[in-house]
C-alpha cells in the first residue's frame, strides 16, 4: 500500500467507510487544470463526487461552469454559488416543471439542458413560455456511444433549427459524450475520439454558416479529456468528472494519465470463515457493483485475492494469506468505479496526514432536494 494512505487513528471510522484523500483531491484538481490549459475551458461533471465540498474546492481553483445529470446535482451546485449549471440530461414528464421551478428558485444562475426529439423541445418551450422564463438547449449529438442523442445529419439539423426558432428556448450548441472511448492505447483511443468529433465539427461548421449561434460543444469525459485537451476549437468544453477522484478502473484503462486514487475504502474483517477465507464488510451497498462480480474493488495488499463473493453487507476473499487476518483487522481497497461508489455514502471521512480531519456530505446522493 502506497504510504500516501497509511491511516494513524482509524478508531472513530465506522466501517465500511469512504475516506477522502484531501491533499489527492487537490493535485487531482490541478492536474485537470493543468491538463485544460486553462481553468475556463473546463465543465467538470459533479456526478463523480456530488459533494458542495469538492464542488467549493473548484471554484476556488476558478472553475465556474459545472456539469451534472440531476436536478439534485443541479440544486446542489446552485446551493454552493454556481452561475452557470449544465443539466446533460433530457427533460421529460415532471422534469420539465422542475426546470420551471430551478429558473425561478435561481434567477441568476444559468442553466442549460439537452435534448435530442421534436416532441420534448415542443414541450420545454411551452413551458418556459408559459413560465414567461427561457433556457439554453444544447443538441445531443451521439458520437457512437448510442446511449441518447442524434447523428449529425438532417434530423439533428430539423432539431436544432427547432431550437433556434422556439420561443422560450435558445440555442445552446452540442453535447457531444463518447463515453464508450475507453481505448488504452492512447493513439487508437485518438482516433476513435476524433472520428466522433469530425461529425460533430462539420455540422456545427454548417450551422454557423447558416447563422444559427453554436457557442459551445460539450465534449467527452475522462477518456476522452487528453485528446479534446489538445484541440484549440474555442467551441470546446472539456466535462471529465472521475479524474477528481479517480478509481482503479480507469487507473488501469488510462495509463496515459497520472491522476490518482483520492477514494479508499476503509473495511475490517469480521469473519474467518475457512482456513483460506477473509470475510470483509465491505458489500455492494458500500461499494458499486455495476464493475463485473470479482473485480469491483482492489485490496493493494491482497491483490491475487480472488473476491469470491459480494453480497450486500458481506465481500468474501478467498486467498492463501488469509491466516494473516483475524477479525477487526482493517483493510483499505481502492473502488474500481467511484462514481457509483460515493452515491452510496451519506458522508465521507476526509483524510490528511492519516487522520480524519473532517467529514463531507454527499449531497447530492438523493435524487430530490427542494425541487
Ligand atoms: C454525460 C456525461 N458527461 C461526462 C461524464 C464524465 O465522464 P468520466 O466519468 O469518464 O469522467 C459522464 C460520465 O458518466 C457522463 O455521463
Amino acid at each position: 500500500m502506497d504510504s500516501k494512505y497509511a491511516l494513524v487513528d482509524t478508531a472513530n471510522i465506522l466501517s465500511p467507510a469512504m475516506l477522502v484523500y484531501r491533499e489527492v483531491v487537490d493535485r487531482n484538481l490541478r492536474k485537470m487544470i493543468a491538463m485544460a490549459g486553462n481553468v475556463n475551458r473546463l465543465r467538470p461533471h459533479c456526478k463523480t463526487h456530488k459533494m458542495p465540498a469538492v464542488t467549493r474546492l473548484e471554484l476556488a481553483l476558478g472553475i465556474t461552469k459545472h456539469k451534472c445529470a440531476t436536478f439534485a446535482e443541479a440544486e446542489m451546485l446552485a446551493d454552493c454559488g454556481v452561475k452557470d449549471i449544465f443539466l446533460a440530461y433530457n427533460l421529460v414528464g415532471p422534469n420539465i416543471g422542475r426546470a420551471v421551478k430551478f429558473l425561478k428558485k435561481y434567477p441568476d444562475v444559468a442553466l442549460s439542458v439537452t435534448a435530442d426529439d421534436s416532441q420534448m423541445i415542443a414541450e420545454l418551450s411551452d413551458a418556459m413560455v408559459a413560465a414567461g422564463t427561457s433556457i439554453q438547449v444544447l443538441l445531443d449529438i451521439d458520437p457512437g456511444l448510442h446511449r441518447t442523442g442524434v447523428l449529425p445529419g438532417p434530423q439533428a439539423t430539423e432539431l436544432y433549427q427547432q431550437i433556434v426558432d422556439a420561443p422560450g428556448l435558445q440555442p445552446g450548441g452540442f453535447h457531444l459524450y463518447d463515453g464508450h472511448n475507453h481505448q488504452t492505447d492512447l493513439t487508437e483511443r485518438t482516433a476513435a475520439v476524433m472520428a466522433g468529433w469530425n461529425g460533430a465539427a462539420k455540422l456545427r461548421d454548417e450551422f454557423v454558416r447558416r447563422g444559427w449561434p453554436v457557442p459551445r460543444i460539450v465534449c467527452g469525459g475522462t477518456g476522452s479529456f487528453p485528446v479534446f485537451a489538445k484541440m484549440s476549437d474555442p467551441a470546446i468544453e472539456l466535462a471529465p468528472g472521475t479524474c477528481v477522484f479517480h478509481d482503479s478502473g480507469y487507473g488501469a484503462a488510462f495509463p496515459d494519465m497520472d491522476f490518482e486514487p483520492a477514494v479508499l475504502m476503509l473495511t475490517r474483517v469480521i469473519s474467518r470463515p475457512a482456513p483460506d477465507r477473509v470475510t470483509c464488510d465491505l458489500g455492494n451497498k458500500s461499494v458499486a457493483s455495476d464493475p463485473p462480480k470479482g473485480q469491483r474493488v482492489v485490496f493493494p495488499d491482497l491483490p491475487n485475492a480472488e473476491q469470491v463473493l459480494h453480497n450486500e453487507e458481506h465481500i468474501v476473499l478467498q486467498t492463501p494469506l488469509a491466516d494473516r487476518y483475524k477479525p477487526g483487522d482493517e483493510l483499505l481497497a481502492i473502488p474500481k468505479h467511484v462514481c457509483p461508489t460515493s452515491a452510496l455514502h451519506k458522508q465521507a471521512y476526509v483524510i490528511e496526514g492519516g487522520r480524519v480531519v473532517e467529514m463531507w456530505d454527499v449531497i447530492a446522493r438523493d435524487r430530490f432536494i427542494t425541487i
